[in-house]
């Protein structure tokens, strides 16, 4: 049988044993920035790329120089700024977009020009009117050009996986002669599923030629709502990068959610055998500053994130939870920065959390008050959504509050 290690299991070991590193490259300044309702001005992005180099960020891609001068100087600006991770900026494969990414990454550290070229059938003929060998061509005198101009190149196959695997692979063997040593293969329309994501990772890793050492990576949007799974399947298959955003917001219906993909990896570790260098209990942090900057919250029942991710109000998992935390939680609050773990008091919870609150507040009721307490805790719950401090004090100091109203 496989060994299920869980980290709130504190006697597991399994952490320590040594494995490959998954890259994390967050795009939340680019691609999530991109989407409607989420633009940020330059002093936002500095803010934000700061809180990504302390989450442990490989790869920030700060944006898309060419796209606009305040994009540009955001990306110049991150790039003189920041020290640790690797400043990224995205350009078409034009002599126009090169040149300014390059000017743009000038102050970095490490810098990296990411170059994306549309890939599939429907893009060729309708989006650039050329051929499978002019896209060739040309993506191979991009990436030579931009090698020039920074430290080192990515090469994205716009709409990777609405191409043919073959061509893909001719595509991605040319692109490594030239010099491009990550290769992204993005699922841009959100349209594959786990099992063929992981097929086709596969299929490239065995066929794409190259001489010089590649990483494969993933890029996955979220219309299918399956951008997390396939991210998770593309790395069992050998990708390691992976990206991301914070909070999953990008174009459309987003991409895949950093958060939720780094904490998979890190609760399912023996199953993918993969670390990640974030620190995890910076996320919840991360996705609050995010949320702040752009004004757009975050669903309550959000995986890893959400006000909810850690919160339980049923009486049968209240009683659980207070038994052993194991037995409804994968993860704790801790571990994404979240404090603590919360036993929301509303009419759906019973006697032992309602005990346990009191306790904390100071209360020790016997059987008997219990009683008339509990009664009147869920005729007032039936009427509010939650049961606050203050309510159960009141309470528990004798008041009743259906008989006051
Ligand atoms: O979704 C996509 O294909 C992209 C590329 C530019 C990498 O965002
Ligand atoms: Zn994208």
């Amino acid at each position: 049988m496989t060994h299920q290690h869980n980290p709130t299991d504190e006697n597991s070991d399994v952490t320590d044993v040594a494995a490959e590193r998954v890259r994390i490259f967050d795009t939340t300044l680019r691609d999530g920035e991109q989407a409607p309702g989420f633009s940020m001005d330059r002093r936002a992005k500095l803010r934000m790329a700061h809180a990504l180099e302390a989450l442990g960020i490989d790869v920030i891609e700060a944006g898309f120089p060419h796209a606009s001068p305040d994009d540009f100087n955001a990306v110049a600006e991150i790039a003189r700024a920041l020290r640790g991770p690797t400043i990224c900026g995205l350009a078409r494969c034009q002599t126009g977009d090169i040149e300014s990414t390059g000017r743009a990454l000038e102050g970095a550290h490490h810098s990296r020009i990411h170059l994306f070229l549309s890939t599939s059938p429907l893009h060729r003929e309708h989006k650039l009117g050329m051929s499978k060998q002019q896209v060739i061509d040309t993506a191979c005198a991009s990436i030579e050009r931009a090698k020039t101009l920074s430290h080192e190149v990515e090469f994205s196959a716009e709409d990777a996986m609405r191409t043919e695997p073959e061509y893909l692979v001719e595509v991605f063997s040319a692109a490594a002669a030239a010099g491009a040593t990550t290769l992204n293969a993005p699922d841009t329309v959100g349209y594959m599923t786990p099992a063929e994501i992981a097929e086709r990772f596969a299929y490239l890793l065995k066929h794409v030629r190259r001489d010089q050492h590649v990483i494969f990576s993933s890029h996955c949007h979220d219309d299918l709502g399956m951008a997390v799974a396939n991210s998770l399947a593309a790395v069992s298959a050998g990708a390691r990068q992976v990206e991301c955003t914070i909070n999953g917001i990008g174009e459309r219906a987003g991409n895949a959610s950093l958060e939720e993909v780094v904490m998979a990896l890190r609760v399912r570790r023996p199953l993918f055998g993969v670390d990640t260098g974030i620190d995890t209990r910076k996320l919840y942090p991360t996705s609050r500053l995010l949320t702040q900057l752009t004004g757009q919250a975050v669903p309550r029942n959000k995986a890893v994130v959400g006000e909810n991710a850690f919160a339980h109000e049923s009486g049968i998992h209240q009683h659980g939870m207070l038994k052993h935390r194991g037995t409804y939680e994968i993860m704790h609050a801790q571990d994404v920065g979240m404090g603590e773990t919360r036993l929301v008091l509303g009419k759906h919870s019973g006697r032992h959390a309602l005990r346990q609150r009191l306790q904390v507040l100071g209360h020790t009721p016997d059987e008997g008050e219990m009683d008339i307490i509990f009664a009147r805790f869920k005729a007032l719950a039936d009427k509010k959504r939650e049961v606050h401090d203050e309510d159960l004090e009141a309470i528990a100091l004798g008041h009743d509050p259906e008989a006051t109203g």
